[in-house]
Formats: structure tokens, sequence, C-alpha cells
């Protein structure tokens, strides 16, 4: 049972809401660059991108560079794309397909999963999610994974998202995520496929 965190601690409860002392403010762990870059490489979407926790627009940034219409949305307001925009309680999907780097703690990637596959079953759209590798064993998603496995997974060999972009508040638990992108389609039902990307040739603009 996944617990409802959205009142008493969790989104909306304050603009500076955490999970507990140990988690960043707002679940904010941005994405390398070169993390986007490496997935874009691979993976094309034939159509408009909505990333609903934008953040500073990491991810948001990247997708328009490869040549996406990108609309970037978030709960909080880091500057850029539009703020206070609660992605659990949007009711219509803003672009065909979803990509994202969501916010992990207490259930949250879960529910941000069950929320892009409701919205794109109605674009018709893709939903690919950055998530820590280790989520895909647990025998609490056993059972969604086999209901609804992903099309693809992507492991990346090197990937670390610093809470608050800011390795020095890293401990030794966020460096030991490994972190994989998962894309969903509407088929239901698909064979999964596993891929590797490697990061290192995307670090390359002088920002990662
Ligand atoms: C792991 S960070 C990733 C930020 C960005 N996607 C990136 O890749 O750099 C998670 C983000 O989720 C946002 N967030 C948390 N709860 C949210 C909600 N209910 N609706 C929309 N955004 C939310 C946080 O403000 C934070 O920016």
């Amino acid at each position: 049972m996944i617990p409802d965190i959205t009142t008493k601690h969790g989104p909306g409860a304050s603009p500076g809401w955490r999970l507990s002392p140990y988690r960043a403010p707002r679940e904010y762990y941005p994405t390398p660059p070169e993390a986007t870059r490496a997935f874009l490489a691979a993976e094309h979407f034939d159509g408009p991108i909505w990333e609903p926790a934008c953040g500073q627009g990491a991810i948001a940034i990247e997708c328009e560079a490869a040549g996406y219409d990108v609309i970037a949305t978030d709960l909080a307001d880091y500057g850029y794309g539009e703020a206070g925009r609660d992605f659990l309680k949007t009711e219509r999907p803003l672009a065909k397909h979803i990509v994202t780097n969501p916010p992990y703690g207490a259930g949250l990637a879960d529910r941000f999963i069950r929320q892009a596959l409701a919205m794109t079953a109605r674009t018709g759209g893709k939903v690919a999610m950055l998530l820590n590798l280790a989520s895909l064993c647990d025998p609490c998603r056993h059972h969604s994974y086999m209901a609804r496995p992903p099309a693809r997974i992507y492991a990346l060999d090197d990937c670390v998202c610093y809470p608050n972009g800011d390795p020095g508040l890293a401990g030794p638990y966020t460096r030991r995520h490994r972190y994989c992108w998962m894309v969903w389609e509407q088929t239901p039902k698909v064979t999964t496929t596993f891929h590797w990307l490697s990061t290192a040739p995307y670090a390359t603009r002088g920002d990662a």
C-alpha cells in the first residue's frame, strides 16, 4: 500500500517539503545531461514531450536540443517551465509523450508511473522514466511490472543524480545508486528488451 503523502509531509505541505532529513527537499535530484543525451540517441519520440517534474530543466533542455517540442512543468518553482502544477493531480495530458526523472521517495515514483501511463493511454504516447535500477527487483512491484512490462530498459553505466545537483551533499548511499531509463509503450503485451548505455561519450559539452 503506497501511503498518501501529498498532504501531511509531501508535495503541497510547504514549498520546502522533504520526505525525511536524509532526502533532498522536494526530492530534487537533477539528471546529469549526459544521461538524457545517451538516452535520446537510442530512443525516438514521434511528437511533443511533456516533462512533468522538470526542476531546472535538465531533461527538458536536452529534449529541446534534440529537436523536440517540450512542455515543462513542476510542482515547485525552479525558474524553469510552468511552476505550481502537481502532476499527480493533473487531469489532462499536456503532450503526447511523457519523459521525466520523477521524485522517488515514499512511493512517489510508482505513482508517477501510474499517472503517466493513464495519461498516455489517452494520447497514444510513450512513457520514459529515469529510475533506480534496484527498483526493478521488489516484491511490491512484481505484479505491476508483470501486468504492464516496459518495452525497453536502458541501463546507464555511469550516472549519479546528486541532491540539489550538489556532489557535496551526496552521501555514500546516493553514489551507490544505479540508474536506468524505462520506456513503456501502449502495446499491452510486450517482451521487454534490455540495453546498455554509456554516458561518457555524451559528457562533452563542458557541463558534465
Ligand atoms: C528527481 S527530481 C528531477 C527533476 C528533473 N526531472 C530532472 O531530471 O532534473 C524530481 C522533481 O519532481 C518534482 N516533484 C515532486 N513532486 C511533484 C509533483 N507531485 N508534481 C510535479 N512535480 C513534482 C520536484 O519538484 C523535483 O523537481
